[in-house]
């Protein structure tokens, strides 16, 4: 069966409102239609990367490219966990959690977005601290990064109430011009301190080894 050679497939988050996990072919398809159907207000730009900026076809098309890209490009050294977000069954976004040199840094960088008919109801705060969870007690990371820019006040904002901390700005070209990214960063302490809603992670420990980490399951723990 292919979950016995990407046991991925088999992972999940559950939180009381909300499924994580990776999405099969179909599901991906709906993944797409909800992104051509938009991912923010027409006004804002809250991305960095361009392919959200395509029109809605090219757009679709360019974010099952990506879920491709990143399970083939796959690596213990540099990995992206593209999760689809379930709530009620139906897709309603994409979290995810990406790595570089992971085994050494235990270090996590999260992205996301939600269909913009779900923005505003807390789920986005919901994923992200699902992502957490994954890295903080299943994989037993020290550090997650995140980043927006300085007009985002829904991903500050929910980084803010999961207990990151300022680390400092970026300046960068970002369509055309200088563009300002507040960096944060969650470090264990500050994630253990702080509340959080129960996550259950299933599926992980055969998923271990492609993360570098001891197949032992040592790293699955639940609250
Ligand atoms: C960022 C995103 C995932 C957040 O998801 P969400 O479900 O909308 O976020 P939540 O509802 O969990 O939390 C948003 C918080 O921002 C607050 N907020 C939003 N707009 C605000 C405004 N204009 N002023 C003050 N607070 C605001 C909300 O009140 C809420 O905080 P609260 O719970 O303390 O009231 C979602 O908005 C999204 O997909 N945005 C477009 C893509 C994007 O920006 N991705 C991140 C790229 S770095």
């Amino acid at each position: 069966m292919l979950i016995d050679h990407w046991p991925l497939l088999g992972l999940r988050l559950i939180t009381p409102r909300l499924e994580l996990r990776l999405p099969t072919g179909e599901e991906l398809g709906d993944l797409a239609d909800l992104a051509a159907e938009g991912m923010h207000d027409p006004g804002s730009r809250p991305f960095l990367v361009s392919w959200p900026g395509l029109p809605p076809k090219d757009r679709a098309r360019a974010l099952v490219q990506r879920h491709w890209r990143h399970r083939g490009d796959w690596s213990a050294d540099d990995w992206s966990l593209d999760l689809a977000v379930f709530a009620d069954g139906q897709v309603v976004g994409q979290q995810d959690i990406s790595a570089r040199d992971y085994p050494v840094l235990r270090e996590v960088s999260t992205f996301s977005w939600l269909g913009v008919r779900h923005h505003g109801k807390g789920i986005g705060t919901h994923m992200r601290a699902a992502a957490l969870h994954l890295a903080f007690a299943g994989l037993g990371a020290t550090d997650a990064i995140s980043g927006a820019f300085d007009d985002n006040i829904s991903s500050l904002r929910v980084s803010e109430k999961l207990g990151y901390q300022s680390d400092g700005i970026e300046r960068l070209a970002a369509h055309g011009q200088v563009t300002t990214t507040r960096r944060l960063r969650l470090k264990r302490d500050r994630w253990e301190a702080t509340e959080r809603a129960p996550v259950t992670i299933t599926g992980l420990t055969r998923c271990l080894p492609l993360f570098g980490l001891p197949a032992d399951g040592r790293q699955e723990r639940h609250p």
